[in-house]
């Protein structure tokens, strides 16, 4: 069979560029530690007000350790609990978010936190503030009317 240089040529390169896309997103899979929803850690969004440790949401730092943190916040329209986190510029925090209702976003402005959080699951990011200053918590998945009053802050002292 004859295939014409052009055509051999364009076949070519559309197959080098599936092979580029298919290698750039498996590197950043694997490098970013991205797993299938069957990885994460599950909860029953029915008893989370008294599953530990959301049952005392907040702040809290990583034992033995002198700058990383654990944030656990809970998305339960049309508020986050707690509204405002403090956290010491240099902390490195891996914030921890599930819902007991329906489907929030939990959007930390000026940094690349951005999860989607569904009832039944803890969704978690971690990130180093550098920088003193006010970061705004914004939940970017529309839940409900109220969806626009559901935000928070994230305050680096
Ligand atoms: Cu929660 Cu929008």
């Amino acid at each position: 069979m004859h295939i014409h240089r052009l055509e051999r040529l364009w076949l070519t390169f559309g197959v080098v560029s599936l092979v580029v896309f298919l290698a750039i997103l498996a590197t950043a899979a694997i490098s970013e530690g991205i797993v299938p929803p069957s990885h994460r850690q599950t909860i029953d969004p029915t008893k989370v007000a008294e599953t530990p440790p959301f049952d005392k949401p907040g702040l809290r730092p990583v034992p033995g350790s002198t700058n990383e943190f654990e944030a656990y916040v809970i998305a339960r329209y049309p508020f986050f609990t707690p509204h405002e986190i403090d956290v010491p510029v240099g902390a490195k925090v891996t914030f921890f978010v599930t819902s007991p209702d329906v489907v929030h976003g939990f959007f930390i402005t000026g940094t690349d936190v951005n999860m989607m959080v569904v009832p039944g699951w803890v969704s978690s990011e971690t990130h180093v503030f550098r920088a003193r200053g006010q970061h705004l918590l914004l939940c970017n998945e529309y839940c409900g009317v109220e969806h626009h009053f559901m935000y928070g802050a994230v305050m680096v002292r």
